[in-house]
């Protein structure tokens, strides 16, 4: 396989004649059936299975938390009733500042009120969007329209293209600084003292802007959702404390909104310890897919759902669709070097606009240069709008591309 010039020695889908063979362990009788296959998908979620779960340091107290501790992802799994059952009347601390984090402080916040305050440590805020507003309804003219691109570097583009981006760049920054001002004046944020640190174009570039709950600043202000910021926790008897606080913060229940481990989890799902390090090289790398489906280097295999897009599923679809094209013979793919080079141009891209949270491997401000290289690929048309206004500056979404699956080519 090292030798190979070719993905699978030929360039397809099912060039070479190995099979991958598959355990599968029957949980409730704990059986073993191996499976062998030509070509493997592997769909096992990024968002879900594999918690992270904080490491903390042991016997910081000298008692042990008194209270529960549970996953968001435990909380979610939990029927309506049960949930709510859980949460009611009960001191609660949510740990984390993403989208898990406001949804469940905002539904606390709603069963408890000011009598049992949620508590939300937050190490990083970030900049989350009311559901309505200025930015909100324009933030696709804003961030996601071909023109909106063109202030971006682009991974591949040509000289132009980068000039472009270059001398375009101060209106790039104005426009992420436009609106960090306007969400700092709309959700007053510097009076709770949740300005982020990034910019707002970081957030996106990264996939980390998401959509408040309607009344989450309501809650905060009548004294029902109380926020905390710190770089790090530990618990003790009574619950966990804080960095720079003198007392732990009284809880029952404490819930880790801490995200998952999507990239640890399609590690371990190799036995092989050669995969498994193509696919996490190193923690300074995003794991290097091809178009964000194919390790180039991993033949015979797919990865759909890692790479994060404007907005998940849809992206994910789109890629689904490609899938099939390169299963049909339909895709001819380049050199294993020059899909790794590709690899590495759209790391270096991460890198350079998703700042410090590059691994999430997200496509977002990126959309329509990656699903453009999808189109031609698939030998469909990427200019999907009616006329050239709405080509440059109307905002590209899903919907452009529903037609995609049934295009001829
Ligand atoms: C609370 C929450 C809300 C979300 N809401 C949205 C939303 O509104 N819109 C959106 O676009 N995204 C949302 N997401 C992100 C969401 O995870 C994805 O968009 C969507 O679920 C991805 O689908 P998927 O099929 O790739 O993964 P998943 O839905 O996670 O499905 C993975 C499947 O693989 C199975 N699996 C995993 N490992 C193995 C294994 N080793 N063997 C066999 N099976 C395995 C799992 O059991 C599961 O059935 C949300 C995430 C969370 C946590
Ligand atoms: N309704 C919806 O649409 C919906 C609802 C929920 C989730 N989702 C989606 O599901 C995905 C996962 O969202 P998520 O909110 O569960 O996870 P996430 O986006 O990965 O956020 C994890 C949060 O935990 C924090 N964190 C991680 N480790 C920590 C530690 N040791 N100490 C303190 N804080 C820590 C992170 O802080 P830092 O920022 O400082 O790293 C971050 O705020 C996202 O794509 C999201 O959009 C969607």
């Amino acid at each position: 396989m090292k030798a190979w010039d070719l993905w699978g020695g030929t360039g397809t889908a099912f060039g070479s004649k190995g099979k991958w063979h598959i355990t599968v362990l029957d949980t409730e009788t704990n059986a073993t059936e191996v499976h062998q296959a030509e070509f493997v998908i592997l769909c096992i979620g990024r968002f879900s299975g594999l918690p992270n779960i904080p490491e903390l340091p042991p016997n910081y107290c000298s008692k042990v938390f008194d209270g529960k501790v549970m996953h968001s992802m435990e909380y979610s799994d939990m029927e309506k009733s049960a949930a709510a059952e859980l949460i009611k009347g009960k001191q609660i601390t949510i740990v984390g500042s993403q989208k898990s984090a406001v949804d469940l402080a905002v539904e606390c916040a709603e069963a408890n009120g000011v009598k049992y305050p949620c508590v939300m440590i937050q190490r990083n805020p970030h900049w989350l969007l009311p559901s309505n507003g200025f930015l909100t309804s324009h933030l696709g003219h804003l961030y996601f329209s071909r023109f909106a691109e063109l202030l971006l570097h682009k991974p591949g583009q040509n000289i132009l293209y980068q000039l472009l981006a270059t001398v375009l760049s101060p209106l790039r920054w104005g426009i992420s600084k436009f609106s960090e001002i306007y969400l700092q004046w709309r959700l007053s944020l510097k009076k709770y003292g949740l300005v982020p640190r990034q910019s707002f174009l970081e957030d996106l570039s990264s996939c980390q802007i998401g959509i408040l709950p309607d009344n989450f600043y309501d809650k905060v202000e009548e004294g029902s959702i109380i926020i905390k910021r710190s770089q790090s926790f530990h618990f003790c008897k009574e619950g966990p404390m804080v960095g720079g606080e003198d007392k732990p913060i009284s809880s029952d229940l404490v819930i880790l909104a801490t995200g998952y481990k999507g990239d640890q989890k399609l590690k371990n799902i190799f036995r092989s310890s050669v995969f498994q390090k193509y696919l996490a090289p190193s923690p300074a790398s995003t794991i290097p897919l091809y178009r964000q489906v194919i390790h180039p280097r991993i033949p015979q295999l797919a990865v759909i759902g890692y790479t994060e897009g404007l907005a998940n599923l849809p992206s994910f679809e789109i890629r689904c669709q490609w899938l099939v094209h390169l299963l049909d013979g339909n895709i001819k793919l380049p050199s294993i070097r020059a899909m790794e080079k590709d690899t590495a141009r759209w790391e270096s891209h991460m890198k350079r606009y998703g700042g410090r949270n590059f691994r999430r491997s997200c496509v977002g401000t990126t959309n329509i240069w990656y699903n453009d290289q999808l189109c031609k690929d698939m030998n469909c048309n990427p200019r999907r709008k009616k006329g050239f206004l709405a080509e440059w500056f109307q905002p590209y979404g899903a919907a452009d591309y529903a037609e995609l699956a049934h295009q001829k080519h």
